[in-house]
């Protein structure tokens, strides 16, 4: 039988192996990187925010989904009437210690990607268009020498772009001196998610993906019937920074302007029905990991400029916690509904909740934690008609199926959750939660 042809995208754009080989065993090169954390550079500075690398001059701020598949998939999903994306953030394996092999830890994240690719090759033009990175793509320290590692050889068979933000992993800086840090912030990742053209990564290691042309590390992509509008919370490990946050921090390239323009540029079509608008930010603004407690200063950025847009999001997504924990705020003035989904958990580890967490649902102020803390490896499905939006945590289960373990629909005209069992009804397809199918 002949075989399928990869996706082939506007400037020759390719995004997997004809290929793809086995899951590897080993790392090719081991990563040492852990012992940055003690370098003179990062012991002085790592209470410290790093500067943003201001978006590449002269090009759009928004990228639209079309130049980077071309339009076969467009026209599919418009004859569809819906889209379907991927997205989880902290896939990188790199966590290697006495209780985990690197067998274990290649393992973790291969079995997510691996499940992501086998989604796309089955969907077909109907399945996944994207996959959009929630950040924290390489440990420890973002470095360029990992990337085949951690990033390229567990995707190589993802036969779909891959857009991501950078999460505090893909910033942090190191160095032996105590002034300044042996590479700049975020270099490796500007080097292959904001290329100028669409070339191979030097550290590709050979494998086929072309490096990404984002115009820097904070952006919308506006595809068919939805927008991601993508932030950077900067490289501490909490809280997430997006702004100055009234002069605390001091952060020169502030997000909120560029969220605020987004927000109002997209909201015609959004209450036209046409889409959803998605924030994504690597610190979830609402948490109860052990590790991470929520950013509650993104949170209240997120809430004024909200407020001065005159648009509340339609979904948040965030990584860094590394488990799925679902929310449900209600802001705005109609007391709108939106699903804040934390999906850290695409490789790197599963840490559990904090102990004193009860059971869900559990509400503080305007915040419900909905359901149960999921401390499994696994990734988000997101599909919109732009009339409903839903999101599905899928989890690899033990027997090579996919568990959906946990599922939520918007009614995005209403601004409401549906109700369990009212997605079918609008016309949205999406599994019952916890049940396990192949
Ligand atoms: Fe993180």
């Amino acid at each position: 039988m002949a075989m399928k042809p990869n996706l082939l995208g506007p400037g020759g754009r390719l995004f997997a192996e004809q290929q793809p080989g086995k899951d590897e065993v080993s790392f090719r090169v081991d990563n040492t990187s852990e012992a940055y954390y003690n370098s003179p550079y990062y012991e002085l500075h790592k209470n410290d925010l790093q500067q943003i690398p201001a978006p590449r001059k002269n090009v759009s701020m928004q990228l639209q989904l079309a130049d980077f598949t071309g339009p076969a998939i467009i026209s599919a999903i418009q004859q569809a009437g819906k889209i379907t994306f991927h997205s989880v953030g902290d896939t990188g394996a790199a966590k290697v210690n006495r209780e985990q092999t690197v067998q274990r830890a290649i393992q973790n994240e291969a079995e997510v990607a691996d499940a992501m690719a086998n989604d796309v090759a089955t969907g077909g033009t109907n399945g996944p268009a994207f996959f959009f990175h929630l950040g924290d793509v390489i440990y420890n320290f973002g470095e360029g020498q990992y990337y085949y590692d951690q990033f390229y050889e567990p995707f190589r068979a993802y036969d779909r772009p891959i857009f991501a933000i950078p999460g505090n992993h893909d910033g942090m800086v190191f160095g032996q001196g105590s002034s300044a840090p042996q590479v700049p912030t975020l270099e490796a990742f500007l080097n292959n998610f904001c290329a100028l053209t669409p070339g191979q990564s030097p550290d590709a290691g050979g494998l086929v993906r072309s490096v990404m042309t984002e115009p820097g590390v904070y952006f919308t992509l506006d595809a068919p019937y939805v927008s991601i509008i993508g932030l950077y919370s900067n490289v501490l490990d909490g809280p997430g920074v997006i702004s100055s946050q009234g002069g605390k921090f001091p952060i020169v390239d502030d997000q909120l302007a560029f969220l605020k323009s987004e927000l109002q540029r997209l909201t015609p079509d959004r209450n036209a029905g046409n889409r959803a608008v998605i924030i994504a930010v690597h610190h979830p603004p609402l948490s109860v990991d052990a590790l991470h407690a929520g950013s509650t200063g993104v949170q209240s950025d997120l809430d004024s400029v909200c407020q001065e847009a005159g648009l509340w999001p339609d979904a948040v997504l965030s990584g860094h916690a590394h488990l799925y924990q679902r929310f449900t705020r209600i802001a705005g003035p109609n007391k709108k509904e939106t699903p804040y989904l934390t999906a850290g958990s695409g490789g790197f580890a599963a840490t559990p909740p904090q102990s004193t967490v009860g059971k869900a649902p559990i509400t503080v102020g305007n915040d419900t934690l909905v359901v149960d803390p999921i401390v499994k490896f696994g990734y988000l499905t997101v599909t919109c008609d732009g009339k409903t939006l839903c999101v599905s945590f899928k989890s690899p289960a033990p027997n090579g199926g996919l568990a959906t373990l946990d599922s939520v629909c918007v009614d995005l005209t209403a601004g409401k959750i549906v109700p369990s069992g009212g997605a079918q009804k609008s016309g949205m397809k999406t599994k019952s939660p916890r049940k396990t199918s192949k």
